[in-house]
């Protein structure tokens, strides 16, 4: 058994801690160290299940903190870094762009330069090593929507067969799609891929980057679209829909992109980056209507009675149209597929949500949100 000691930054967030909980379970020999801030969007309410497991720890700690993190490196003997701590909220980074700029570039060159430090000062350096990094389909920019009808898709995948599954232009993001960000969001997270791959051509630092789309899924901050509209059908409160609610997104159930991570980690090839997506496209409009369908069938209410509560706003500025993501190298390199047709994940998604109201009721509270304000105004 190989004993590993794994620093997961921002364990405490949505995607996180689906890979934290996958990692402490299926890897009791190794030690996780879960290293987060905590802002509003950390909740270690999100970790409950694992807080006690002996290969867990947790850290909270601000990945901007260099020196902090690099006696970290040197205390616990890291090994491998999967690093997924971010601001990741695009509408935030419209309003707030430094705080991106901050934590998701200057954040990111502090670990990997702290890494950088340690593992060239131990015997074997790089040897053994690992700097993961996480990033988002959104630093390819936006594809042409030039089938806004939706036409049969050239790629399907066990988990997008089975259901609905168009494809609403011809080109999708491929690994050697040329960067093209839009919002001060994706162009902080363009320029962290840049960093760690400059570690890589330029120290040798062995680093993966791995660009995702979006997910759904358990434990994702009500800010995002799919839990903020369960949560508001709930509540019969209106749905504020961007613009006319024609824009595309490539949805993935939250676990497989945490089953991808778990599989790159261990066996994807240094340097290289994956683009991991399930070839599933929705225009926002349609999953709006899916998602009302799902609340009100499993609370009890009456077909299509909640439609009325969806809300056409003034659209976001620089609204990306279309994300479309090509897998087909993990895929056929590495054997991944999405396991959950998207009726099943939204299924699981909304009884979830519906099933953990305290959960949802704690971060919305006034008393949640007051302390994050406070901490942000700071
Ligand atoms: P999230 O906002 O739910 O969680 C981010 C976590 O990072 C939180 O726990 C937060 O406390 C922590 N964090 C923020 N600033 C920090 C700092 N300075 N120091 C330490 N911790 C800090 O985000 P998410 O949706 O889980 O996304 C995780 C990663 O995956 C991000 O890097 C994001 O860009 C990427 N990603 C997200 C999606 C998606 O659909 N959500 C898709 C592709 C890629
Ligand atoms: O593509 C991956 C990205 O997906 C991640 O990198 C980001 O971290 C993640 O937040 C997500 O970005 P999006 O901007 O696509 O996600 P969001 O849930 O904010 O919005 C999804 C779509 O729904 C988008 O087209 C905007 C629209 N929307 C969103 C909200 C919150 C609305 O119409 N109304 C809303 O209230």
């Amino acid at each position: 058994m190989v004993k590993r000691n794994i620093v997961i930054t921002g364990g405490a967030g949505f995607i996180g801690s689906h890979v934290v909980r996958l990692f402490v379970n299926k890897y009791p020999e190794y030690n996780i160290i879960n290293l987060d801030k905590l802002t509003y969007a950390g909740n270690l309410a999100n970790l409950k299940d694992v807080e006690d497991k002996p290969n867990y720890k947790f850290v909270r700690m601000d990945i901007c903190d260099f020196e902090a993190f690099y006696k970290l490196m040197q205390e616990e003997r890291i090994d491998g870094i999967i690093h997924l701590a971010a601001e990741s909220h695009v509408d935030r980074s419209i309003k707030d762009p430094f705080t991106f700029a901050q934590t998701n570039v200057m954040g990111t060159l502090a670990l990997l330069q702290a890494a950088k430090l340690y593992w060239e000062s131990l015997p074997e350096k790089y040897e053994g090593k690992r700097f993961y990094h996480i990033s988002t389909d959104e630093v390819y920019g936006a594809l042409v929507m030039n089938h806004p009808g939706g036409i049969e898709p050239p790629f399907t995948t066990a988990a997008s067969s089975g259901g609905h599954h168009l494809a609403y232009g011809d080109d999708f993001f491929y690994e050697t799609t040329k960067y093209n960000p839009h919002s001060p969001y994706s162009a902080s997270k363009a320029s962290s891929d840049h960093f760690v791959r400059a570690y890589h051509d330029t120290y040798g630092m062995p680093t993966i980057v791995t660009n995702c789309s979006n997910n759904y899924g358990p434990y994702q901050f009500p800010e995002k679209l799919i839990p903020l509209f369960i949560n508001n059908i709930r509540h019969r409160k209106p749905l504020p829909v961007y613009g006319r609610g024609e824009n595309v997104r490539d949805w993935l159930f939250v676990e497989d992109h945490a089953r991808a991570i778990d599989l790159i980690f261990h066996n994807g090839k240094i340097a290289e980056t994956y683009n991991i997506g399930g070839f599933n496209e929705w225009k926002n409009i349609d999953i709006i209507k899916v998602v009302i369908n799902t609340v009100d069938r499993l609370l009890g209410r009456k077909e299509d009675e909640d439609m009325d509560l969806i809300t056409y706003v003034t659209d976001r500025l620089g609204h990306d149209a279309r994300y479309a993501i090509d897998s087909t190298k993990l895929q056929k390199e590495l054997g991944w597929e999405p396991s959950l047709q998207f009726e099943e994940g939204i299924e699981k998604t909304v009884r979830w949500y519906l099933d953990n109201q305290g959960w949802m009721d704690q971060v919305t509270s006034g008393e949640y949100q007051r302390y994050y304000e406070g901490m942000y105004s700071k």
